[in-house]
């Protein structure tokens, strides 16, 4: 599949008083054409920052890209202008975050909103726009486009505002959708509404999604492929199947063991213990070793490279080293892993994925 996006050993920090936070510390990842890759990873991991860093929106100081590349379309956007970067962002590289309220302009005619990028980008007249402003507000499934055309932010509710968000990062045919949490502050019966649509509008436009979420339920639905973040760094990632049912990192056990299912209630989840690293002082060797209980020496002195476990999946864990001991997944998450092959994790996707 093509490529449209690929990060190389991206690194991103901030300056603060405390000093030096190393917020992401060597990410690498591709974006196939038409694929929806979900990030997961505790609070804190570096989901944001990461993606917000391909818009170029990360502030200035107090952050800065350290080393890296993002390349897309022949460019690296780690080192464009900003006056480029507008080109790109908001026509080729769309956002979409967790509270619409922040990404609308509260005193702006939401057909505005999205007529503005048409204008700008399309280069459509402002009858032009105004059409296609209604056609985005259908597609987005919000009741009477033309009336509502004219009306404010505040008028709508937080599902409506969030389907006005997703209308406006359409607006442009993107290449790429950064979708940071898109559903989180919704109640679920919106949240499912919100993926199905966007789902649905990907079919249409094979645009690149790029998801961000907690929930491991959310990624089994709608992603092809899962990346794991900890402490600033991609810890495994492969397809969903491989990440639900072959998962090799002790981390993402941890999550799959932290994750609700259906037959699994919340009495038989098990929390990982500890918390995530100080990213002001990020330890030596692998910094999940302190939470790990099947750290091996190594892991402290350290750090595991990549190992390859198929042509799409990697993890980052000595485990996987010639010499290791054999170690299986506990049980529990053994259980679930098994759970999930006879429920199929991605059964929405049954047959569509490679
Ligand atoms: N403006 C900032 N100044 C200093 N540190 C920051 C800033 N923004 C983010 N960070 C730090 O960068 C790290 C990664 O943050 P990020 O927002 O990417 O986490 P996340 O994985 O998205 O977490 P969450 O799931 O809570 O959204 C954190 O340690 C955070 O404290
Ligand atoms: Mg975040």
């Amino acid at each position: 599949m093509e490529k449209v996006l690929e990060v190389n050993d991206l690194h991103i920090s901030f300056d603060t008083y405390g000093g030096e936070v190393k917020a992401v510390r060597g990410v690498t990842f591709d974006l196939k054409k038409g694929e929806t890759l979900a990030i997961v990873g505790e609070s804190g991991s570096g989901k944001s920052v990461t993606t917000r860093a391909l818009a170029r929106l990360i502030p200035s100081p107090p952050g800065r890209i350290k080393q890296g590349e993002i390349l897309f379309d022949g460019k690296d956007l780690a080192k464009l202008k900003e006056k480029e970067m507008q080109q790109i962002r908001g026509k080729d590289i769309s956002t979409i975050f967790q509270d619409p309220m922040t990404s609308l302009n509260p005193t702006m005619k939401i057909g505005n909103q999205i007529m503005e990028g048409l204008i700008k980008h399309q280069k459509m007249s402002k009858a032009q726009a105004k059409s296609r402003a209604i056609e985005l507000l259908e597609l987005v499934g919000l009741p009477n486009p033309v009336e509502r055309i004219n009306q404010y932010p505040h008028q709508f509710s937080g599902g409506q505002r969030q389907r006005i968000v997703i209308a406006i990062a359409l607006a442009c045919n993107p290449k790429i959708l950064i979708a940071d949490e898109p559903t989180t502050a919704l109640d679920v019966t919106i949240q499912a509404q919100i993926l199905e649509l966007m789902k649905d509008i990907q079919k249409k436009t094979e645009s690149s999604i790029l998801f961000i979420t907690h929930d491991l339920g959310v990624v089994a639905n709608v992603a092809d492929r899962v990346a794991v973040m900890y402490a600033g760094k991609i810890v495994e990632i492969g397809t969903v199947d491989e990440i639900f049912y072959n998962p090799k990192h002790p981390y993402t056990w941890g999550l799959l063991g932290s994750m609700p299912t259906l037959d699994n209630k919340e009495d038989n989840l098990i929390a990982i213990p500890g918390s995530p690293p100080d990213m002001l002082k990020p330890p030596k060797g692998d910094a999940f070793a302190p939470r790990n209980e099947y750290a091996l020496e190594i892991d402290k002195e350290m750090e595991p490279p990549m190992f390859k476990v198929s042509d799409t999946h990697y993890a980052a864990t000595w485990l996987l080293h010639e010499y290791a001991p054999d170690i299986e997944p506990p049980e529990a998450v053994k259980r679930r892993m098994k759970g999930f092959a006879q429920t199929g994790a991605g059964n929405s996707k049954e047959g569509e994925r490679p």
